[in-house]
């Protein structure tokens, strides 16, 4: 009886961890996305209206110019640029790299991720609740999953030629928290005395952490 109880609580948990965005409840929900309501997704445009090219998107055709802070840019397909994907619990991103350019430690709240490499090459990486760091390198054709929840960065090795990858991610709005950016440049700012000892640095160092981070 007790050891049904604790399995039937793991499969509960487990079950919960894979759980992507609510199951839609008709073929396709297009995004009208002039709607002026806030539910959870975006509300449908009437079916009859519906036709293909909602269904299809040119967003990640183009290359993402990478930011001269990191040297990446994340390219994504979402209810705007792909109206039908809304309610499919599904987002593309594009991702391109210059030269040891990264995409830094991160986590996407709401949704797992595989990414393949498609050129260049690729060192990909998730650290665990217990700390413990999963690394791959990738060249192109090759894949890596960077489960729910978890801080995860791309980088590319090569200091001369650009990357670039492509993820699929299991929600229609991963969202995204880049773990040194929401820590050094929210508003308002996260008090210094917390950052000195989470960081255990003097207040300098947070000074010039949050300038050099554009905060
Ligand atoms: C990503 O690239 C696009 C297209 O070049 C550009 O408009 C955008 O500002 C870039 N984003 C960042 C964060 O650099």
């Amino acid at each position: 009886m007790k050891n049904g109880l604790q399995l039937f609580i793991c499969l509960a948990i487990l079950l919960s961890m894979v759980e992507a965005d609510p199951e839609p409840l008709q073929d396709y929900c297009v995004a009208d996305t002039k709607s002026p309501f806030f539910i959870n997704g975006v509300p449908c445009i009437d079916p009859k209206l519906v036709v293909s090219s909602h269904f299809a998107t040119s967003a990640l055709a183009v290359r993402g110019k990478p930011s001269t802070l990191f040297g990446s840019n994340v390219t994504l397909t979402n209810t705007a640029n792909l109206p039908g994907l809304n309610t499919m619990g599904l987002t593309l991103a594009r991702i391109d790299l210059s030269g040891n350019g990264i995409v830094p430690p991160h986590s996407h709240p709401r949704a797992s991720e595989v990414t393949i490499c498609l050129d260049g090459t690729l060192l990909v990486g998730f650290v665990d609740t217990s700390g413990r760091l999963f690394t791959q390198q990738l060249r192109p054709g090759e894949s890596f999953v960077f489960p729910k929840g978890l801080i995860h960065f791309l980088s590319n090795v090569d200091s001369m030629k650009p990357a670039l990858a492509v993820s699929g991610l299991s929600s229609q709005n991963p969202g995204a928290q880049i773990s040194s950016l929401a820590e050094f440049t929210s508003k308002p700012s996260i008090p210094d005395e917390i950052l000195k000892k989470a960081f255990q640095v003097n207040g300098q160092d947070v000074s010039r952490i949050r300038k050099n981070l554009g905060g």
